[in-house]
C-alpha cells in the first residue's frame, strides 16, 4: 500500500525501509533534503515539499509522521490539515504525549481527517527485528492500515489499543516500565561491581548465562552484553543519565490517578539524580546529621585548603 513518511531521522528512516522492502510504496519527505535523496536512491519516491503530498498520493491518503513530541507534530498536523483532503489518515509514530493527541484528532475530527497514534517501539534495530507497535484512534483507520502495521511489525507485534490516545497511552506506561527495568539491571551490576566477587566476573558472560533460561532473561540484557564485550568496565561512558518525557509522563499519571508506582518514580528520579555530583540534598543530609549527633563529615577541597 502506499503511504507517505514525514521525518526520516533514526526510526523513520528505517521504517520506510522496512515499508519499502515489503513491498509497500513511500513516499518520502524529511526537512534535510539529502535524507530525502537517500531513501530515493533506494526505490523511494522523494517530495521536496509537504505541498508536493497531495498529488503523490491516492486517497484515501496515509501520512505518517515520525518527528519529535511537541511543536514540530504541531506545526505539520497544521499544514497537512491545509493541504490533505477529508478522509485522509494521519499517523502520528512518534513519542507524543497522549493527551496532545486528544486535542489533534478532535481537530482532526473536525476537519473531516482521521487521526491515529501509533507508539513504537523497537529503536535502531526495529530494521531487522521489525516494530512493536501500540496503536489508538478510529477503528477504521486502524483497520485499512493494518497491511502496514503487519509489514512495520515482527510476527503478532501490533494491537489496535482503543480510542484516541490508547496507543501513546500504552505506549508512555511501556517506556515507564523500561525505566523501572533497567534501573533495577543497573542496580544488579552495581551491587555486584562493590562485592568482591565483582573482580573475577567478565559481566558480558554474566549477562549471556542469565540470558539462558533464567527468570530475568530479556532483550535489555543482550543489550547489557553487547555494551559489556565491547567496554568492560563501561569506562568510555559517563554515568550521566537523560530522560526523553514518557517517564516523566507515566509518574505524572500516576499522581493524577493516585495509583503507587513507586519503582518508576524512583527509577526516574536516579535519571535526575546522575547529573548532578555532589548535590545539595546529601550536603543537607551531611549537615543535619553532623547537627543531631556529631557525626563527622566530609570536608570540600575548598574547605580543607582554609584550615
Ligand atoms: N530513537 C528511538 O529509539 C525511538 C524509539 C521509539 C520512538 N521514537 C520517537 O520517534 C520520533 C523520531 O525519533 P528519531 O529517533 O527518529 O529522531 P531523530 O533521529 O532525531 O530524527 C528526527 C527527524 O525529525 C525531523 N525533524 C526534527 N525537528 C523537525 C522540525 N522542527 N521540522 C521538521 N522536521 C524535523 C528531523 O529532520 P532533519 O533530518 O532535517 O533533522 C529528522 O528527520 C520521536 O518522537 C522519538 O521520540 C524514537
Amino acid at each position: 500500500m502506499q503511504v507517505a513518511m514525514i521525518g526520516l531521522g533514526r526510526m523513520g528512516m528505517n521504517m520506510a525501509r522496512r515499508l519499502l522492502k515489503k513491498g509497500h510504496e513511500v513516499v518520502a519527505y524529511n526537512r534535510t533534503v539529502k535524507k530525502t535523496e537517500e531513501l530515493a536512491g533506494e526505490g523511494a519516491t522523494a517530495a521536496y515539499a509537504l505541498e508536493e503530498l497531495p498529488g503523490l498520493l491516492q486517497s484515501p491518503r496515509a501520512v505518517w509522521m515520525m518527528l519529535p513530541a511537541g511543536p514540530a507534530v504541531d506545526d505539520h498536523l497544521d499544514r497537512l490539515l491545509g493541504i490533505l483532503s477529508p478522509g485522509d489518515i494521519i499517523i502520528d509514530g512518534g513519542n507524543s504525549f497522549y493527551k496532545d493527541d486528544l486535542r489533534r484528532a478532535g481537530i482532526s475530527r473536525e476537519a473531516g481527517f482521521r487521526y491515529v497514534d501509533a507508539g513504537v517501539s523497537g529503536g535502531i534495530w526495529g530494521l531487522q527485528e521489525g516494530y512493536c507497535l501500540m496503536v489508538g484512534g478510529p477503528r477504521d483507520a486502524y483497520d485499512h492500515l493494518e497491511p502496514l502495521f503487519r509489514s512495520l511489525a515482527p510476527e503478532e507485534g501490533y494491537l489496535y489499543c482503543g480510542e484516541s490516545g490508547a496507543g501513546h497511552f500504552v505506549k508512555m506506561i511501556h517506556n515507564g516500565i523500561e525505566y523501572a527495568m533497567m534501573q533495577a539491571y543497573a542496580e544488579g551490576f552495581e551491587l555486584i561491581e562493590a562485592s568482591s566477587y565483582g573482580k573475577d566476573l567478565a559481566y558480558d558472560h554474566l549477562c549471556h548465562v542469565w540470558n539462558r533460561g533464567s527468570v530475568i532473561r530479556s532483550w535489555l540484557l543482550e543489550l547489557a552484553e553487547r555494551a559489556f564485550s565491547a567496554d568492560p568496565g563501561l569506562s568510555e561512558i559517563q554515568g550521566y543519565v537523560e530522560d526523553s518525557g514518557e517517564g516523566r509522563w507515566t509518574v505524572e499519571h500516576a499522581v493524577e490517578a493516585a495509583v503507587s508506582s513507586p519503582v518508576i518514580a524512583l527509577s526516574l528520579f536516579e535519571r535526575f539524580r546522575s547529573r548532578k555530583e555532589n548535590t545539595f540534598s546529601n550536603r543537607v543530609l551531611a549537615a543535619l546529621r553532623r547537627e543531631f549527633g556529631g557525626h563527622a563529615v566530609k570536608r570540600t577541597e575548598q574547605d580543607e585548603a582554609k584550615r
